[in-house]
């Protein structure tokens, strides 16, 4: 997967009209669609959400209302492809342990590497990704292929020091021919050892940004390690320790639909459950446990069933103008959130075949599959 700097920005300003109309029209369609009083007095450019994210915390925030930020600025300052593939930053482990509790399928770590000393500094935000290359040659004596991972860590890190990224990393493992096969890199990754050096590339990606609106609500649908983004997000809203060193204060609403096969497969999910007692009012957390409940139709329960469920509840979030929607895990579940959001869509006469590129444009939707 190929992230230009370049090719962004040549993007995100030969949309900026585009955009704008697009903004416009989304509203007066919903307006149009529900007759919702809210979708028009959030019409207003108060309501416009303001996509910026600034790397440093104590920087000024955002346009103040009734001058919405030009999008060709959105998220200019956020770094890119800081360390490239032949001139990789080489990281230190410093923890590599499981996330899986007993009894869970398969195997998924997370892993923390030590960022310091690099020249320049190695900086990243939530929603990006680093490269990893892994130790040793392809069949062809050649060096390993880069591998992107969604960074799982804040800005600040696990340990709040400002130079370590974390990552989390299902092991692939499959069969072909009736031989076992372990992926090349995630299987490295499952393997190494606080101490041991690995080469990092990036950091890369503007898609998966956090707004920086305070009051935006963030829909979030991932499966598996798809988590990974999602937990840096939860741990920039609702971790104390992040909200004391942000000068973020997240108060919009937040509502994560998990998909795991069991329910020891649920990644993180202390941390969340902590979150949702610790801030009912903002937190929602949504588990679709697929291989232990059934959706209605007596199949495995996937996050598109959950969406199905709550249909009414996420269209009234998405007439709010200030609420993103965020997907990241298996490419297989976007096609059952498609068509979950297209029922759910139908029954409150919108056409979600028009909304979805609509709020794309609008930088609403963000997608990260693979
Ligand atoms: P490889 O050795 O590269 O093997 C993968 C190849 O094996 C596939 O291309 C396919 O040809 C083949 N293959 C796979 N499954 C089968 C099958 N069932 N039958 C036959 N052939 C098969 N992964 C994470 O764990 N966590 C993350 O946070 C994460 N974030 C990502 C973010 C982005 C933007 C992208 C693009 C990917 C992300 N990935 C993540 C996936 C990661 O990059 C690797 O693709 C994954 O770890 C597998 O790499 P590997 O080297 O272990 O497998
Ligand atoms: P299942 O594997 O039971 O079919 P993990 O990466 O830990 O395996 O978790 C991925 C989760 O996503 C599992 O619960 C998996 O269910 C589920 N899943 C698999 N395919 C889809 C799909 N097409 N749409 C949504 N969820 C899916």
């Amino acid at each position: 997967m190929a992230y230009s700097q370049a090719v962004v920005v040549a993007g995100g300003l030969a949309h900026i009209p585009v955009a704008i109309g697009v903004f416009w029209l989304t509203q007066r369609f919903i307006l149009q669609q529900t007759g919702s009083k809210k979708a028009s007095s959030s019409s207003s450019p108060e309501g416009q959400v303001k996509a910026q994210t600034s790397l440093n915390d104590s920087e000024p925030k955002a346009a103040s209302p009734g001058q919405p930020q030009p999008r060709k600025k959105a998220h200019s300052d956020v770094p890119v492809n800081t360390y490239k593939p032949k001139t990789p930053f080489e990281g230190k482990v410093l923890e590599n342990y499981s996330l899986l509790k007993r009894g869970a399928i398969g195997r998924v770590n997370h892993i923390t590497f030590d960022l310091s000393g690099g020249n320049p500094p190695l900086k990243y935000v939530e929603g990006q990704s680093i490269g990893i290359i892994p130790a040793g040659e392809d069949a062809k004596g050649k060096p390993h292929k880069i591998r992107l991972y969604s960074i799982a860590s804040t800005r600040h890190g696990d340990n709040f020091t400002g130079n370590t990224v974390s990552l989390c990393v299902r092991q692939l493992q499959y069969e072909k021919d009736g031989k076992k096969i372990d992926g090349v890199c995630s299987t490295f990754l499952c393997n190494i050892s606080p101490g041991d050096k690995v080469k990092i590339t990036g950091p890369v990606g503007k898609e998966m940004l956090l707004p920086e609106d305070e009051e935006a609500n963030i829909i979030m649908f991932a499966t598996g390690t798809g988590i990974a983004p999602m937990r840096a997000y939860l741990r920039r809203m609702f971790d104390k320790k992040e909200r004391s060193k942000n000068n973020w204060n997240f108060r919009g609403k937040a509502w994560l639909f998990m998909g795991a096969p069991k329910t020891a497969n649920l990644l993180y999910d202390d941390d969340f459950e902590n979150y949702k007692s610790n801030f009912p009012d903002n937190f929602v957390y949504t588990k679709a446990i697929s291989r232990e409940q059934k959706n209605p139709q007596g199949g495995r329960m996937y996050i598109q069933d959950r969406v199905t469920e709550n249909a009414d509840e996420i269209f009234s979030l998405i007439e709010n103008p200030k609420t993103h929607i965020y997907l990241c895990g298996l490419k297989g579940m976007e096609p059952g959130i498609d068509e979950a959001m297209t029922k759910a869509a139908l029954s409150k006469g919108i056409n979600w075949s028009e909304l979805r590129p609509a709020l794309k444009k609008e930088g609403r939707w963000h997608v990260e599959t693979y």
